[in-house]
């Protein structure tokens, strides 16, 4: 029997047999939720949603179930012991790989959205771009009473079980997960809608910004980031700011002079990256690192980072670390890929500009997986912050990154210059070119 084809009899003779599941876990806030478990699977499985009644047994004869086969997923309903699959999404009518895929770590989700009576399936980051299979209940929960009692009710806890069913053959099969390695995680939030990547400071919000939901307000930030924004949301953290009023600004046109000069600093040190990496030359950009790290962070936390012209990064994530990006010169276009990116052509779940002024965020669920590239004819200049949560009990030092040859790399976010010296840097040859221009102009005029 194909492994496709017997969903519903392998999950009701699993469900009966109770406590035999692999996972199990109530939903921490009453029916509502987002299911998630990232591993490497190579066999089916099925995440089972079931109600316990007033003592505390499971409900028999009621439950939901995602079922994740080898090239498709399906949502089931066991309602008085009759089984019907609601919705179902194969690989066929999609572009995306549907089922589990053997052999690479992946996240699968399940969404269970009570009040509006929605389950989601998904895969990555939970987000409107990866969600694969929906199934609305909203009719039949309003025409059906006990159906909505049973499933969608504020009055009775819902359990969450994962079971394993390699084989439906010999007829369910129970095998283990593999705990050492499956990182299994509960969000009282359902999948609902996507969160903004543009940061707007709740002091300037109206409610035009509200009815449109095109920004994150910074009061919505997650914490980590909320400290991040407000030590970079003032209105004189601009590179126009840096340096003494006579000197500020010059600086602008002695970053721009030392990247496109040969003999510039800047142009210099996007060199001897790129020949030391062996990387791919406009996939470089500098790192120049303002202050101390205090250890809560990957690298020194705050960095400001210069983008010449026709430059980007790779595909790369940081470490699950918060962040907050604000554009201090230029334009630079964001892609956002999903947490599995392997392939550096692949594209983007998404993608949005941002241009000076605008500061963006990221955080372990929201926009951790990015590529930054500048199409446009000028450097751009961004300040780059980042943050463990307080949750995180890893402090991952590395960032990872999609290679060339299309394999996950890791690289420890380093300094190419402090902001001092790389100030100094280019302003003495900026003095130094500005003082040569004067003499030849003097000369031309004197001839
Ligand atoms: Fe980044």
């Amino acid at each position: 029997m194909d492994d496709n084809t017997a969903d519903h009899v392998g999950i009701s003779s699993q469900v009966c047999k109770e406590r035999q599941s692999t996972w199990s876990r109530e939903f921490p806030s009453i029916n509502k939720g987002t299911f998630s478990i990232s591993c490497v699977r190579d066999t089916p499985f099925n995440v089972v949603i079931r109600g316990v009644d007033s003592s505390g047994k499971f409900v028999t004869g009621y439950w939901i179930a995602l079922a994740i086969r080898r090239n498709c997923a399906s949502f089931l309903v066991n309602v008085n012991g009759k089984i019907q699959r609601v919705a179902k999404v194969t690989e066929q009518t999609q572009t995306k790989a549907i089922g589990y895929e053997a052999g690479r770590r992946i996240t699968y989700w399940l969404s269970f959205d009570r009040d509006n009576k929605l389950l989601k399936f998904g895969k990555g980051y939970r987000m409107k771009e990866t969600t694969l299979l929906k199934a609305d209940f909203k009719k039949v929960a309003a025409t059906n009473d006990v159906f909505n009692h049973m499933f969608f009710s504020s009055d009775n806890r819902k359990w969450i079980d994962q079971y394993d069913s390699a084989n439906f053959t010999t007829n369910l099969e129970r095998r283990s997960l593999d705990y050492g390695t499956a990182e299994v995680t509960f969000d009282s939030e359902p999948v609902t809608t996507n969160r903004s990547p543009i940061v707007r400071d709740s002091e300037l919000a109206n409610m035009f910004d509200i009815e449109r939901g095109c920004f994150t307000f910074s009061s919505d930030l997650p914490l980590p980031c909320q400290t991040l924004y407000n030590n970079v949301k003032a209105s004189h953290m601009t590179i126009h700011s840096a340096g003494s009023p006579s000197e500020k600004n010059n600086l602008i046109d002695a970053i721009r002079r030392s990247i496109e000069s040969d003999e510039g600093v800047l142009h210099r040190k996007l060199l001897e990256k790129q020949e030391k990496s062996r990387g791919v030359f406009n996939e470089m950009y500098l790192r120049v690192t303002l202050g101390q790290n205090f250890g809560n962070s990957p690298g020194i936390p705050y960095v400001l980072e210069i983008w010449p012209k026709g430059h980007g990064s790779p595909i790369h994530s940081h470490g699950n670390a918060y962040g907050v990006i604000r554009v201090l010169h230029g334009g630079i276009r964001v892609h956002i890929y999903n947490n599995d990116a392997m392939d550096r052509n692949q594209q983007p779940l998404t993608s949005f500009d941002a241009v000076k002024g605008d500061i963006t965020w990221l955080s372990p669920k929201w926009f951790q997986t990015h590529r930054l590239w500048n199409d446009t004819d000028d450097f751009c200049a961004t300040l780059q912050c980042y943050k463990y949560g307080e949750e995180d009990d890893t402090h991952c030092p590395y960032f990872e990154y999609v290679s060339k040859t299309n394999e996950i790399g890791q690289f420890m976010p380093n300094s190419d210059f402090s902001f001092l010296e790389m100030y100094q840097l280019v302003m003495a040859e900026y003095q130094v070119k500005t003082k040569e221009n004067n003499k030849k102009k003097h000369e031309c005029t004197v001839m």
